[in-house]
C-alpha cells in the first residue's frame, strides 16, 4: 500500500518555521489555553476510548444521532483516515479541488475518481458526480464548505448528492470542519439519513487545533468499523484535548460569534486588497480563499516561493490542490497580523509590477 506525499505539508515544512507571517493557515486563529481550565485530573487514556459517553451524546445531538453513533478521534484528520479505512472497498469519488487527505487516503486503499468544481463560482455539476458513481463505489466524498475554494454548496445540492449516493448504496462522507464558521450553516450530512457520515473537529471553526480533538458521526456500523481501525492508530483521543473541547462546545455560541466576526472583518479586508491589485477570487465561506496568480508569475508556486523568499510571508501554492494557476490565502489570523502580511504582499507586488 502506497500513499502520496502530502504536497501542502511538504511546502509548509520548507518555509513555515522560519517565515515571519503565515498567511496560509486554513483555520481561524488559535485561542489561548488561558481561556480554559487545563487540568483534566489524571492523565490516563480517555475511557471508554471512543470518547466520554456524555460528550458523545452531546455531539450526537447536532446530527440527530445517539452517542454510539459518534466516535471521538485525534482531529478530523484521524476521523477521515479511520472512516476511509472502514468504508473503502474498490472505489471512491471525491469532489476536488480539496484537502489532499480526502483523495490520497482513499486512493491508498483503492481507486478514486475525482469530479472538479468549476471556476469561477466553483459550481458542482451533480450529473458529473452521478456519472462517476459505479455499482462498487463505496464512498462519495465532499468537503463543505470547501478548502481551498471557500465554496459552500447549498442544502439542495448536498441533499441531491445524498440521494444519489444512497440510491447507489454508497456512503456520502462530508468533511465539515469549516461548517460552523458560516453564520447560517446547512444541516450536517450525518443528519440526512443512513448513508450520511460527517467528520469534524474543534480545529478550524473554534480555533483549537492543539486539542487534536475531532469526531466522526454516522450509522453505528460505520462508527464501529472506524473504531476497529482507531485501536491501531491512536487508541483514544487526547485527555487534555477532550477536556478543553468539552468546555469549548459548552461555550460554543460565544466562541463562534467571535470567530465569525473576525472571519467577516478579515474577508472584507482581503477582498478590498485583491480588488486594488486586480486579483480575483470567489468570495469564500470560511477563512480560505483561492486567488488568481498576479501577472508576471507563471504559476501559484513561483509566486509563493518568490514571495516567501523576499518577504517572509507564506501563502499556499494552488498546485498543492491540483490547480497551478491559483494560490490559497488563509485569513483567519488576528487582523493586525493579516494587515502586516498584506502590506508585505503589496510591497512585493510593487517591485514586480
Ligand atoms: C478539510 C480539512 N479537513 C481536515 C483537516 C485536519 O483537521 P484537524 O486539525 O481537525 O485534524 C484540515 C486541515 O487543514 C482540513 O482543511
Amino acid at each position: 500500500m502506497d500513499i502520496d506525499p502530502f504536497d501542502l505539508e511538504r511546502f509548509f515544512a520548507r518555509f513555515e518555521a522560519d517565515a515571519d507571517i503565515m498567511l496560509a493557515e486554513s483555520g481561524i486563529r488559535a485561542l489561548p489555553a488561558s481561556e480554559f481550565d487545563t487540568d483534566p485530573g489524571e492523565l490516563g487514556y480517555v475511557i471508554p476510548t471512543a470518547g466520554d459517553p456524555a460528550f458523545r451524546e452531546t455531539l450526537g445531538e447536532r446530527y440527530g444521532r445517539g452517542g454510539d453513533e459518534v466516535l471521538c478521534t485525534c482531529g478530523a484528520q484521524e476521523a477521515n483516515f479511520v472512516a476511509f479505512a472502514a468504508l473503502m472497498g474498490e472505489h471512491a469519488v471525491t469532489v476536488t479541488p480539496t484537502y489532499q487527505s480526502l483523495y490520497s487516503v482513499p486512493d491508498a486503499f483503492g481507486e478514486v475518481t475525482t469530479v472538479d468544481l468549476q471556476p469561477p463560482e466553483w459550481d458542482l455539476d451533480v450529473e458529473a458526480v452521478k456519472a462517476a458513481l459505479r455499482p462498487e463505489t463505496a464512498v462519495l466524498v465532499v468537503n463543505n464548505p470547501n478548502n481551498p475554494t471557500g465554496k459552500y454548496l447549498d442544502e439542495s445540492t448536498v441533499r441531491a448528492l445524498y440521494e444519489m449516493a444512497a440510491d447507489n448504496g454508497t456512503y456520502l462522507l462530508c468533511d465539515e470542519v469549516y461548517r460552523l464558521l458560516d453564520p447560517d450553516p446547512i444541516p450536517p450530512v450525518a443528519s440526512m439519513g443512513e448513508y450520511g457520515v460527517s467528520t469534524s473537529s474543534v480545529t478550524k471553526s473554534h480555533g483549537l487545533a492543539g486539542c487534536r480533538f475531532g469526531w466522526l458521526a454516522g450509522p453505528r456500523e460505520v462508527t464501529e468499523a472506524a473504531a476497529t481501525w482507531k485501536d491501531y492508530t491512536t487508541i483514544s483521543p487526547s485527555t487534555f484535548g477532550q477536556h478543553v473541547a468539552r468546555q469549548a462546545i459548552d461555550r460554543e455560541d460565544e466562541i463562534l460569534a467571535r470567530n465569525r466576526e473576525l472571519a467577516a472583518e478579515n474577508r472584507q479586508r482581503v477582498a478590498a486588497f485583491l480588488d486594488e491589485h486586480g486579483l480575483d477570487w470567489y468570495e469564500p465561506a470560511g477563512v480560505d480563499g483561492f486567488v488568481t496568480v498576479p501577472d508576471g508569475f507563471a504559476t501559484g508556486r513561483s509566486f509563493c516561493e518568490s514571495l516567501v523568499r523576499t518577504q517572509s510571508v507564506v501563502l499556499a501554492p494552488g498546485d498543492a490542490f491540483g490547480v497551478p494557476d491559483r494560490f490559497r490565502i488563509g485569513f483567519g489570523l488576528p487582523t493586525d497580523r493579516l494587515e502586516k502580511g498584506l502590506d508585505r504582499v503589496d510591497e512585493f507586488l510593487a517591485h514586480h509590477a
